[in-house]
This record gives structure tokens, sequence and C-alpha cells, in this order.
């Protein structure tokens, strides 16, 4: 079932979104070579709390942590540990914070230092890949719209789609109705219509895009270890397009 919010719970969405926004925001402060991925999860931790808000990915179908911290050939669900950034990694932070019984969910991709170009551009089309895939949501649009988007921008850049995992809806819980692929033919899937919150979420490789599990059995990564991306928002669908619940365009 697909849910419609209100103009209250999507008030009340925005408001969880803007304590993530803001973690996203004070975790870009401490991505230096040398912290740890713990030290990070629990930076996020205690801001997302002392805002009032609940950090739901801990505990989330048994997840350890309160955020995901997934670097280089990891795509997503990598679990903080005593592992320290390095100078080149390309790390990814996702996680969801709760507010008032309402969620939301957002991802960044960060280079630590200096990185070579082809990496530079596969962290920078993501993200375009993004807001790509975004602007394609309107009342009437269907969900393939969005995919058929991401996947055409990213194979123009010699980018491989992650099929495995897509994006979902966003409202009580992390993960509602409907998934929402980053790949598929426009024109096709469930249409979208004023109201719904969706979480649009591109995984993009710069090798092939297959993936394999690791052992943890969380982190996902890629099968020839190439390095991988990951951008995400909520955002709701309004009147004549979408408004983003979970900051602004960075
Ligand atoms: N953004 C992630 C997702 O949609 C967050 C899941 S929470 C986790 O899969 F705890 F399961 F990692
Ligand atoms: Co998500």
């Amino acid at each position: 079932m697909i849910n419609i919010r209100s103009d209250r719970e999507i008030e009340l969405m925005k408001q969880a979104g803007h304590i993530n926004y803001l973690t996203h925001l004070e975790l870009r402060k401490h991505l230096k070579p040398g912290v740890t991925t713990n030290e990070l999860n629990s930076i996020a931790d205690k801001f997302i709390r002392s805002h009032g808000g609940v950090p739901s990915c801990l505990n989330f179908e048994g997840y350890p942590k309160s955020i995901c911290i997934s670097i280089n050939d990891e795509i997503v669900h990598g679990i903080p540990s005593n592992r320290k950034l390095r100078n080149g990694d390309v790390v990814s932070i996702d996680f969801c914070t709760g507010l008032n019984g309402y969620q939301s969910d957002s991802a960044n991709t960060y280079i630590i230092g200096d990185a070579p170009k082809e990496v530079v551009n596969l962290v920078e089309n993501t993200k375009k890949a993004l807001y790509i895939g975004l602007s394609q949501i309107k009342p009437g649009a269907k969900i393939g719209d969005i995919g058929h988007a991401i996947e055409t921008f990213a194979h123009e850049h010699g980018l491989s789609v992650v099929e495995e995992l897509v994006g979902h809806g966003v409202g009580t819980s992390i993960h509602e109705d409907p998934d929402v692929p980053n790949y598929g033919e426009a024109g096709t899937g469930i249409t979208l219509k004023k109201g719904m919150v969706i979480a649009v979420e591109p995984m993009l490789n710069l090798g092939k895009k297959d993936v394999a599990i690791l052992d943890d059995d969380w982190t996902i990564v890629t099968m020839d270890g190439s390095p991988s991306a990951h951008f995400e928002h909520t955002v709701v669908v309004t009147d004549d397009g979408y408004e983003i619940l979970t900051g602004d365009k960075d």
C-alpha cells in the first residue's frame, strides 16, 4: 500500500529530515584521514539524539549501528568499526532519522583528500544522477521515469547501476511501498501522486554492476572491487514537482 501523507505529516517528516540534514553537515566537519568510522557513528548518534531525534538505523532489522559508512568498493550498509579513513577513500554515509514517529533517510558520498579523476567523476556524476532522477517527479509521472533517467545518465557516463538495492517509500517506517529502482522503462510502474514520500538513492559503480555481500551479512560490495558512490534524498511529491525533506542541494 502506498501512503498519501497529509500536510501535517509532511511537516513532521520535514522536521525529521532537517535533523538528518544537520547531522550530515556535522559529520562533514570530521571527515579527515585517521578518524575511525566508529567515531563518526558516535558523533552522529549523539548529534541526532541531542536534537530530539532517533537514529533509526540502529536495530533496524538487527542493524548494529546508528549510521552506515561504506568505503571504496563497499556500496551500502557498511558497519562502523575501528577502520580509519585514509586519503583517497570514497566514503558514503547513509542514515535515517526519526522524530515524532516519522522517518527520513538520506546519503552523501565524499572523497577524503585526493583521488584519480575517474573517481572524482564517479562521485560527481552519482550526485547529478540523483537530481536528474528527482527532476522527473511530479503528479502523474511514473516511478519508471525516475529509474530510466538515472540509468540513461549513468550509462552515458560509463557508470553501472546497482540493481539489487532500490529506493523506497518513507513514512512512519524507513522502508515503505513503493520500490524506487534506479533503472527501468519510462512510462512504467506506479503513478506518482501529491503527498507520496519517497527516497531516491542511486548507487553507481565505476566498474560492473554486480554485487556481493560480506560475511557480516550487511555490507554490500562490488563484485569486481571497483569503487561505488551513493546519494539519497527523501522527497515529497508536490502539486507541480517535488520538495526535498532532507536538506538542500548539497
Ligand atoms: N538508507 C538505507 C536504506 O534505505 C538505510 C537502511 S538502515 C539500515 O537501505 F540500518 F538497515 F542500514
Ligand atoms: Co534509503
